[in-house]
């Protein structure tokens, strides 16, 4: 046969090959095989001496292709060899505890966070995310929430300056709370909707042992048939027995928001608060969304019903570490850190 009829089956059953090894030491050995100093393709390169003059050098130019073709392929099947070796023999379970990093932790705050967020997880609700700035629409108005009301007096809101008078923006202010996300979800999508919201808030407050203007909320909304205070009171009490202990007791107390009615205020007792000198202490606004509030963001209040709730993360930090000055979570003062 000629020398340049056994090329092409040669380089075939090299590249089978190539394809075919099971791990990086087989590809090695295969390569020998073909290219190393004996090998089948190296001897091919050899009989080229003996060639008649005038063939050398077309048989030249095809076994050099051959020859770039063979270490292409080698060098592609050996990135993907080298990949699969480095990859875990079994898949990695997340969900394994124990495993601490090594250097720095995560600050309290954010350590509180990802517990509600897990506890709220167990029972099904996805994690939301809006725009801390925000407009007056999304923070007050789809909320049923007037323009008397105090809340949006520019004493207790931050209200951003007007980019121009063009712009379709009207009014942009740094969120006061996360209840806005309620309204960009909804508008979003259509019911049902199991969504909680983490998030920095914004207010006027001058800051003091325990109010600072930037706070960080929790909201939650479900949307849904049939939906009742008693889903809103059981959720919340799930959650809190996970985040701060079994002996929790939860108690709602009648109040007042413009987005939901009725409207109540939620209070808790357990060891920490007695600790802290108080059988009950607030934690967080809650109620049935109003009518209002589905009817602007296009949900039929006839057929949908829904809760929601906002409290405050530093609050339940400070109960569940019992501490009395929320400014030390921004101070970032390592002895503090280092003790969570
Ligand atoms: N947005 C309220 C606040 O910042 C908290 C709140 C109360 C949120 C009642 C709600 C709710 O979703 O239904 O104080």
């Amino acid at each position: 046969m000629s020398l340049l009829a056994e090329l092409e089956p040669l380089k075939q059953s090299a590249l089978a090959e190539f394809a075919a090894a099971a791990d990086l030491p087989a590809l090695e050995h295969i390569k020998g095989a073909y290219l190393g100093a004996t090998g089948k393709f190296t001897g091919l390169m050899k009989q080229l001496g003996s060639l008649p003059k005038e063939e050398k050098p077309t048989a030249g130019k095809a076994i050099n292709a051959v020859k770039v073709e063979l270490e292409t392929a080698l060098a592609a099947r050996r990135e993907e060899l080298e990949l699969k070796a480095a990859l875990p023999k079994e898949p990695t379970d997340w969900s394994l505890s124990g495993r601490r990093r090594a250097v720095g932790r995560l600050h309290p705050l954010t350590q509180v966070t990802d517990d509600i967020v897990k506890a709220f997880r167990k029972v099904g609700f996805a994690v939301a995310d809006g725009p801390e700035i925000e407009d007056e629409y999304h923070c007050f108005d789809a909320l049923n929430t007037p323009a008397d009301h105090p809340a949006r007096d520019a004493q207790d809101t931050f209200y951003l300056a007007q980019p121009d008078s063009q712009s379709p923006i009207a009014n942009r202010l740094l969120r006061t709370h996360t209840s806005s996300v309620q309204i960009r979800v909804m508008k979003s999508q259509p019911p049902p909707v199991r969504i909680i919201v983490p998030g920095r808030v914004y207010r006027r407050d001058n800051a003091d042992a325990t109010h600072n203007p930037t706070f960080q909320q929790i909201e939650g909304l479900y949307v849904d048939k049939g939906v009742t205070v008693g889903d809103l009171k059981g959720t919340v009490e799930f959650v809190f027995k996970e985040l701060l202990g079994d002996d929790v007791k939860i108690r709602f107390r009648p109040h007042y928001f413009s987005y939901t009615e009725p409207s109540y205020e939620i209070d808790f007792a357990s060891a920490l608060t007695r600790k802290m000198g108080k059988d009950w202490l607030e934690i967080a606004g809650c109620g049935m969304v109003h009518p209002q509030v589905f009817e602007n963001v296009g949900y039929d209040p006839e057929i949908w019903t829904g809760w929601a709730f906002g409290f405050g993360i530093e609050r339940i930090a400070m109960i569940r570490y019992c501490m009395n000055d929320i400014r030390l979570f921004y101070e970032n003062d390592v002895r503090f850190l280092k003790q969570f």
